[in-house]
């Protein structure tokens, strides 16, 4: 489903250039659930944010469906994302002006979804969520573990076939970390392809691969079974 083909990314001005990403060759098949690990500056985040369009490599390139995406408009990549990918972030990246309810509105509005069937999704997912009983309270109301719960929903009212989530328990107690991990694991047990950062080996091996980034470079993307064996 996506392909990463010698992608480098090298941010910077004419003075100082880093380097983020270094010849990066990757492939992720439908239903696959990922770990990416690796030492802070690594390049984690901006690899997530590559396979999420929502940065350009500066060399190499992105199929996703076997379409080389780096070749499309701005506005065909932005419907390619808006069909096929949700995110997940630390910091919850919830909307403070808007409820629970908006916050998980808007990406449907995005989309030009009808209003009735914005109401279906809503509801499915604060239901599926836990968090029907706080629809209509703005997120600085609630805990961590509820703005993240929301950040799900938020995530699925699209039907995602993608889901990119970067530490999404960085910021959650071990109960709130482990409910969001089993959430994830529960979505990709039913089909949802996942990528996640994770500082954490205990939640990196709910993936069935994980990949290890070190300056730039993979230099192990091992099954999980493998990874365990030598833990
Ligand atoms: N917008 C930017 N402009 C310039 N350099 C950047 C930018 N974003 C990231 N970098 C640099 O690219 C490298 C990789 O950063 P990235 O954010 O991908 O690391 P990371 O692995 O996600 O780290 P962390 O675990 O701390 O989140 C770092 O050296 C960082 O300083
Ligand atoms: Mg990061």
């Amino acid at each position: 489903m996506i392909r990463l083909e010698n992608i480098n990314k090298i941010y910077g001005s004419n003075d100082v250039e880093t380097c983020a990403l270094k010849n990066i060759n990757l492939n992720v098949d439908p239903g696959e659930f990922i770990s990416i690990m690796g030492p802070s500056g690594c390049g984690k985040s901006t690899l997530l944010n590559l396979l999420g369009m929502l940065d350009n490599p500066t060399s190499g390139d992105y199929f996703f469906d076997k379409q080389c995406i780096s070749q499309l408009p701005e506005r065909k990549i932005a419907n390619v994302r808006k069909k096929n990918i949700s995110f997940i972030f630390q910091n919850y990246n919830l909307i403070d002006e808007l409820s629970v309810l908006e916050n998980i509105e808007l990406p449907l509005l995005y989309q030009k979804i009808s209003p009735r069937q914005r109401k279906i999704r809503i509801t499915e997912v604060l239901e599926q969520m836990n968090i029907a009983h706080r629809a209509n309270h703005m997120p600085q109301q609630l805990s961590g573990g509820q703005q993240q719960r929301v950040a799900v929903a938020r995530a699925l009212s699209t039907k995602p076939r993608v889901i990119l989530a970067d530490e999404p328990t960085g910021n959650l107690d071990s109960k709130n970390g482990d409910n969001v991990m089993e959430l994830l694991k529960s979505l990709n047990d039913r089909g949802t392809t996942i990528l996640m950062v994770t500082h954490s080996q205990y939640h990196a091996e709910y993936a069935n691969r994980i990949i290890n980034l070190f300056d730039g470079k993979i230099i192990t993307q091992d099954a999980n079974a493998i990874v365990k064996h030598y833990v």
